[in-house]
């Protein structure tokens, strides 16, 4: 075991979950293995929590609620704002531990810290600014009071695919309204997770504020959400799994925030500019080897520009680096596990059954030494339809399926038919076309001109069974304040 450094690894503690300010075994001993995708290596273990310690987590998370929901907006925002200065005077440090157990290359790492520390830099400000309202009554001896208060305990459910934004963006903002929260890093990489909550530690909050758990995810997430002191909880994960939690949510009522499945279409007009939709195409498509809930699935294009950016695109994507995301240039890692690539396997071997051609790769990277079979190469394929496979399901990998299309109406139609509603792109320079296809794409997240849309200040979710709520900005306060009205008679004067 041990190839991760001391420099990378959590200083104090990389086989431990965070409980009431204790870092914690299983009761029962049992630990998972976190291995590196690109080499298979054991890196650690970590407790393999269950059910015991999930309840255990919530009489902490309850016990410090009344002191940190206490404080003034400003003390929080001031011990959030340590909590940004530590992420980012760690940022390299934590960029080399997501590598080495997510995969992704070094550099886009380090975007996605720099973009996770956003979160708490954006919560800490707007933990002074969670305000009420008042209201014009209907009679003159009334006043009408609107307050916002922490919901309480809160849960987060995290996925493997970020690591480290997709634990900020649920509790950066439950600290900052004073709520309390349980969060449960992904099974295949909890290293980001805990390293974060070490730094949440040195930051000053509060033991038991913050509560990492490690584990089993269905009993984990059964405990919590069979607990009436949980009051809130925000999952990122499948659409399959986010239908469960919202029904076993609806036992005692808790509120729930998904962000789940996406499809997410990218149409291409005749009158787009070429370079500026190829690399876009490249951004989303590729980013983390395909493997993110808003990259491009199905990339529609129109006629009169088909040839041309079929061209430029097989041209860029042949170019991209493939291997270790430690290694210097390399711009495509491994997949997250055998699971992932089998899946990619069988989505293009539907396609080309059912006609599609491969323009470029379509196969796995051929074996190389200390490195694992998890490399897929980029792929483009033509010719696919709505009967295939990957222009339905989310394929979570480096395949870029593209569609001809002939008219605006066609291309919406075609983006729309599905049940999922995350994120869609579209290039254009004509603004009309611009501001009709935007208000027609039935898309939470659409991007104009623009492949890459998540920062920390603006709504992230999606429409139809791709999410309920929205995480990022002020919106995401919502999931973790209630709206208390107070109606006030005043005493008659005399
Ligand atoms: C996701 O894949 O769920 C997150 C992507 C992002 O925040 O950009």
């Amino acid at each position: 075991m041990a190839p991760i450094d001391s420099a990378t690894s959590p200083r104090a503690v990389q086989d431990r979950a965070l409980i009431g300010g204790r870092w914690r075994m299983a009761l029962d001993g049992r630990v998972i293995e976190v291995r590196n995708p690109a080499t298979d290596e054991l890196v650690a273990r970590v407790p393999r929590l269950g059910a015991t310690e999930a309840t255990q987590a919530v009489d902490a998370a309850s016990a410090a609620f009344p002191t940190w929901r206490a404080l003034t907006g400003a003390e929080r925002s001031r011990i959030l704002r340590r909590f940004f200065d530590l992420i980012m005077r760690d940022e390299m440090r934590l960029a080399r531990l997501m590598t080495i157990e997510e995969g992704k290359p070094l550099s886009e790492a380090r975007g996605e810290i720099a973009y996770a520390a956003g979160f708490v830099e954006w919560s800490a400000e707007e933990a002074k600014r969670v305000y009420g309202e008042t209201i014009p009554a209907s009679s003159r001896d009334k006043r009408i009071l609107i307050m916002r208060q922490p919901v309480g305990v809160t849960a987060a459910i995290t996925p493997w695919n970020f690591p480290a934004a997709m634990v900020t963006r649920k509790l950066a903002p439950a600290l900052a309204t004073g709520c309390t929260m349980i969060v449960k890093a992904a099974s295949a990489t909890p290293l980001t997770a805990l390293a974060l909550a070490e730094l949440a530690v040195e930051a000053g909050i509060p033991a038991g504020v913050v509560n990492v758990l490690t584990g089993d995810a269905r009993e984990i997430s059964d405990a919590l959400l069979s607990d009436s002191r949980v009051r809130a909880i925000s999952f990122t994960g499948s659409t399959e799994v986010g239908k469960t939690l919202m029904a076993k949510a609806a036992r005692h009522v808790t509120k729930i925030e998904l962000e789940l499945g996406g499809h997410a279409p990218l149409l291409v007009f005749d009158d787009a500019n070429l370079d500026v939709a190829v690399a876009g195409t490249v951004a989303t498509k590729f980013r983390n080897a395909g493997q993110t809930c808003i990259c491009a699935n199905r990339i529609y294009v129109q006629s009169g520009i088909y040839d041309r950016f079929a061209e430029a695109l097989s041209v860029a994507v042949r170019s991209l680096r493939v291997g270790d995301g430690l290694d210097e240039g390399v711009q495509i890692g491994p997949l997250i596990d055998d699971a992932g690539m089998a899946k990619v396997e069988e989505h293009i071997a539907d396609a080309v059954g059912k006609g599609a051609r491969v323009r470029v790769g379509g196969h796995r990277v051929p074996p190389q030494p200390s490195l694992a079979d998890r490399f897929f190469a980029p792929t483009v394929i033509e010719g696919t339809t709505t009967e295939m496979r990957i222009n339905s399901e989310e394929t979570f990998g480096p395949v870029a399926p593209l569609v001809r299309f002939e008219s605006e109406a066609d291309a919406v139609a075609m983006a729309n038919d599905t049940p999922y509603g995350l994120a869609a792109y579209f290039f254009t320079r004509d603004a009309s076309r611009l501001m009709r296809v935007a208000e027609a794409l039935e898309y939470g997240i659409v991007g104009a001109n623009d492949a890459l849309p998540s920062i920390p200040q603006a709504p992230f979710g999606g429409m139809k069974e791709s999410g309920l709520g929205r995480e990022g900005g002020k919106y995401a306060m919502d999931l973790f304040l209630e709206t208390k009205y107070v109606s006030w008679a005043l005493e008659p004067t005399e």
